[in-house]
C-alpha cells in the first residue's frame, strides 16, 4: 500500500484577531493583536502531514489575487506537491476571519472564494497522480459534489479515504460517504451529523455508533482536551489528549488529522496514529496561528521528549 497522501480540499488566508471579548452589535472595540497566516482545512492537513515527513499532494484552487501566488509558494515551501493547486481566473482566494479569545477558544468565519470552484472534473484531471496515493483526505470547504465524486472514484480505485466533515453541514448525505474508511468529526460536527447529543464521551460514542449502524466504517471523534475516540464495528478505543496550556486552538483538528494520516499510511495502526495526532495537535495549540503553529519533525521530537514518561 502506497504511503503517499492526497488531499483534495481548501486553502484560505487566515486573518486572526486576538480579542478580549467579541464586540456587541454596533460596538467598536480595540483588540490586542492581529496576525495573518496560511490556513484552510485542506491546506492545513496537507501541511501537518508534509512537515512530519509525509509525501503529500494537494488538489486545490486559489484566486487570481494577491493571496493566490503566496499560498502556492507557501505550500511548496512546506514540501507539498502543488502540481494541482491552480488559480481560478476572476475568483478571490478563500479567507477566514478568525477571532481568538485569551482562553485560546476560537470563532471562525470562512469566505470560500476559489475553493467553491474546485469541481469534480478537477479531481478527474488529477486522477493519474491521485491514483498513486494510499489515502485521500477530504473536508467540507469545497463543493459537496466534489467530495462525493472523490469518495466514489477512490472506492473504485481501492484507495482509502479519510473524510473530515468540517465545517459542519446539515445536508451531508451519509449514503454517499459510507465508502470512506474514516469519518473524523469533532463533537459539534458529530452532533449536527446525527442530531444526537455529543457533549460527553459516552454521548459521543452513542452518536458515532448511530453512524456505524448506517454503514460508516470507522468514526474517529476528536474530543479536544478529552482526546479522541475510535468507534467502528468493534469495541470503542479511547486515546487521551496530552495536557498543555492552550494559546490558540485554531487548526488543532487539522494538526490531528494531518499527523494521523502521516502515521497511518506507514503504520496502518489506527490507535497509534490517533495518539500521534493527539500529541501533534497538543503541541500546535501552544503557539498562535494555524499552519504557523505546526511543528516540523525536529520541533515535534523536541516536544515529545519534554512529555512526562507516563504519557
Ligand atoms: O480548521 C481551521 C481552519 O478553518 C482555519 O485555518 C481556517 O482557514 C478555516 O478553514
Ligand atoms: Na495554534
Amino acid at each position: 500500500m502506497s504511503t503517499r497522501i492526497g488531499v483534495v480540499g481548501s486553502n484560505m488566508v487566515d486573518l486572526v484577531t486576538y480579542i478580549d471579548r467579541m464586540p456587541e452589535a454596533g460596538e467598536t472595540l480595540a483588540a490586542p493583536a492581529f496576525s495573518m497566516g496560511h490556513g484552510g482545512k485542506g491546506a492545513n492537513q496537507a501541511t501537518a502531514a508534509a512537515r512530519l515527513g509525509g509525501d503529500v499532494m494537494l488538489v486545490s484552487r486559489v484566486g487570481d489575487d494577491m493571496f493566490g501566488e503566496g499560498t502556492i509558494r507557501n505550500l511548496a515551501r512546506s514540501g507539498i506537491d502543488v502540481t494541482h493547486v491552480r488559480a481560478v481566473p476572476g475568483a478571490q482566494s478563500g479567507v477566514a476571519p478568525i477571532f481568538v479569545e485569551a482562553s485560546g477558544e476560537n470563532r471562525i468565519l470562512i469566505v470560500k472564494g476559489a475553493n467553491d470552484r474546485l469541481l469534480p472534473e478537477d479531481v478527474d484531471a488529477a486522477a493519474p497522480e491521485l491514483s498513486r496515493c494510499g489515502v485521500i483526505l477530504l473536508q467540507l470547504e469545497v463543493p459537496l459534489e466534489t467530495v462525493y465524486h472523490t469518495i466514489a472514484w477512490a472506492a473504485r480505485q481501492g484507495i482509502e479515504v479519510l473524510l473530515n466533515p468540517a465545517p459542519a453541514v446539515s445536508g451531508l448525505d451519509v449514503e454517499r460517504i459510507v465508502d470512506a474508511t474514516f469519518l473524523m468529526p469533532n463533537q459539534t460536527e458529530l452532533a449536527i451529523l446525527t442530531g444526537l447529543p455529543t457533549g460527553s464521551r459516552s454521548e459521543a460514542e452513542v452518536a458515532a455508533r448511530s453512524l456505524v449502524a448506517r454503514g460508516v466504517r470507522n468514526v474517529v471523534v476528536t474530543l479536544g482536551a478529552a482526546g479522541a475516540l475510535l468507534v467502528g464495528r468493534e469495541e470503542a478505543v479511547h486515546v487521551p489528549a496530552v495536557p498543555v496550556k492552550p494559546v490558540d486552538t485554531s487548526g488543532a483538528g487539522d494538526a490531528f488529522i494531518g499527523a494521523f494520516a502521516q502515521h497511518y499510511v506507514v503504520s496502518r495502526d489506527v490507535p497509534a496514529a490517533m495518539g500521534w495526532g493527539a500529541r501533534y495537535a497538543a503541541d500546535s495549540i501552544t503557539r498562535p496561528g494555524t499552519q504557523k503553529a505546526f511543528a516540523d519533525e525536529a520541533g515535534f521530537r523536541t516536544f515529545l521528549a519534554g512529555l512526562p514518561a507516563t504519557l
